[in-house]
């Protein structure tokens, strides 16, 4: 059965107070799902919490795994396990040689993109191996499999979310649930704008908006199934990656 194909399925989505999580959140909403999403801006999550009263979003640090593990057992306890797990909140490194990271900050992606996803799987993955279903989604990149220049941290990370998708998938397998990378595309957001800082505003306009993204991409996620898992997936991906952007394609994050 695919995800999509029920009527309220059960979805926590980790990074909802910008960007490609908050348009999610509109968008599964929309659709009828119930939604528990997180992230550290309080003002943003108490911003959600008026407006999607009957849905679930909590100020949770995802590099805090005492902060995580308080958030699943209160959602579990509330929703039970849930269907769709996405693994979507990140960080990315200011542009620079890997010699002139600070020790702060390469520690600080490295517990936000690999320690977080690790944190929320630790505590969300039993409850959906007690009902052998589910779905874990990971955001990835283009940069899950490729490199560039003064973005090592970030590169580095997202190569070892697709390492941990892989083995997790062979571990969930017989469980029946499924792990999947997931690469969005490249999206109008705060995390592009950064990308983009130097090399002019104006490109921020070639992309989609989160809203546009969220309306192919959240369709594509709930079709996503068993036989993904393992598997590195594209929203935007060619040849429909061009006609996605407004002009042209360029790299991804
Ligand atoms: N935009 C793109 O073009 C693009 C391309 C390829 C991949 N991606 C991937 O897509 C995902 C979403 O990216 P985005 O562009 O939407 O980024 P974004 O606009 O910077 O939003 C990131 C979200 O993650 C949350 N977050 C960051 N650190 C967190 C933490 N420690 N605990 C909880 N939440 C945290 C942020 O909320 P708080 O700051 O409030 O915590 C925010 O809601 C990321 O995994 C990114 O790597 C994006």
């Amino acid at each position: 059965m695919r995800f999509g194909d029920l009527q309220r399925t059960t979805i926590v989505i980790t990074g909802v107070t910008r960007g490609l999580g908050r348009a999610m959140v509109d968008e599964f909403v929309r659709l009828g799902h119930i939604v528990s999403g997180c992230g550290r801006t309080k003002s943003e999550i108490e911003r959600l919490v008026q407006l999607y009263p009957e849905h679930d979003f909590q100020v949770v640090d995802v590099a805090s795994h005492l902060q995580v593990r308080a958030w699943a057992e209160h959602l579990i306890e509330k929703h039970g396990a849930p269907r769709l797990v996405l693994n979507n909140a990140a960080v990315l490194n200011a542009k620079a040689p890997l010699w002139e990271v600070s020790d702060q900050d390469f520690s600080n992606e490295i517990e936000v993109n690999i320690k977080g996803v690790v944190n929320v799987i630790r505590h969300f993955a039993p409850s959906m191996i007690g009902r052998r279903r589910g779905v874990i989604i990971n955001f990835c990149s283009r940069w899950a499999v490729d490199v560039e220049k003064l973005m090592g941290p970030y590169c580095a990370t997202k190569w070892a979310v697709i390492a941990l998708t892989r083995v997790l998938a062979q571990e969930l397998q017989e469980h029946g649930v499924a792990v999947i990378g997931l690469n969005p595309g490249i999206v109008q957001t705060a995390m592009l704008k950064r990308y983009l800082s130097g090399n002019g505003a104006a490109e921020m306009s070639d992309y989609l908006t989160p809203n546009e993204w969220a309306a192919i991409a959240v369709p594509f996620i709930l079709r996503l199934s068993l036989k993904d898992t393992g598997k590195l997936r594209h929203v935007l991906a060619p040849p429909t990656y061009s006609t996605c952007t407004r002009t042209r394609e360029r790299s991804y994050l």
